[in-house]
């Protein structure tokens, strides 16, 4: 498979299985057991990232960028912070989702701004990109492109979280208890997180902060990189 087929398969799936799937999972209605676990994991990465960001206590005077941003479950609760927030994402269904929550939530339309958009057409500068649980979905030499992009568009901060590499991790995989059933989702790809650290410095970023959320099936690493 190349890196093609990659970007277009990762959203015909985010438009159709994936969207259905996701939208569950990150809501607050019924799910299966794995689906819940999954789900506390994601809001666990969702919860840090909202920390780190408030930490600085500028939130009001910032633009961020949520690339990726899924049915807007960072996104949202940022606006509400106070943030400028641009949220785009290579998935209509989920960009028409995060759109439709953040209306029923905050009840104006205006922010954040929802775009659907492929996150390496992005631009325009923002003092912040994010970009959560996205790289799961491409190989290395993809992600390290993507980065690179994500770089060129921030200011003075990146913030990614993605799938660790770790031999824990690859033998779950091997033997199927990560990501159970075959349809039920795209192709993972897991990251080492010295090549992450690589990739963010080769573009000028240096690591701030790490950190690992960690569930029965959801496993991410979360790293803030600042700007020279
Ligand atoms: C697992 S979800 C994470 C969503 C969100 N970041 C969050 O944490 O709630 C992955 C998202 O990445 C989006 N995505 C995948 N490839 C993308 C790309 N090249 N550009 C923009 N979004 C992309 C998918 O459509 C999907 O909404």
């Amino acid at each position: 498979m190349n890196v093609a087929d990659d970007k277009t398969i990762v959203k015909e799936y985010f438009n159709s299985t994936g969207f259905d799937r996701w939208k569950r999972i990150y809501g607050n209605g019924e799910v299966n057991t794995v689906q819940l676990d999954i789900r506390k994991g994601h809001q666990k990465t969702v919860d840090t990232v909202l920390s780190w960001l408030k930490s600085d206590k500028n939130l009001a005077e910032i633009s961020i960028c949520d690339a990726g941003c899924g049915v807007g479950s960072l996104s949202i609760p940022l606006a509400q912070a106070g943030a400028t927030v641009y949220a785009s994402d290579i998935s209509e269904k989920m960009v028409e989702e995060g759109a439709y929550r953040a209306k029923e939530i905050l009840g104006n339309a205006d922010n954040p701004i929802f775009a659907v958009q492929d996150l390496e057409a992005l631009n325009g500068k923002y003092h912040t990109v994010v970009c959560l649980d996205v790289l799961i979905h491409y190989p290395q030499e993809k992600a390290a492109e993507m980065i690179s992009h994500l770089c060129s568009r921030a200011e003075s901060r990146i913030i990614v979280s993605f799938a660790p590499k770790t031999f824990l991790l690859t033998i779950l995989k091997k033997i199927g208890s990560f990501f159970p059933g075959p349809s039920k989702t795209t192709r993972a790809y897991q990251h080492r997180e010295a090549d992450i650290i690589d990739f963010l410095q080769k573009n000028g970023f240096n690591i701030q902060r790490q950190a690992m959320t960690r569930t029965r099936f959801y496993f991410s690493t979360i790293l803030e990189a600042t700007g020279n």
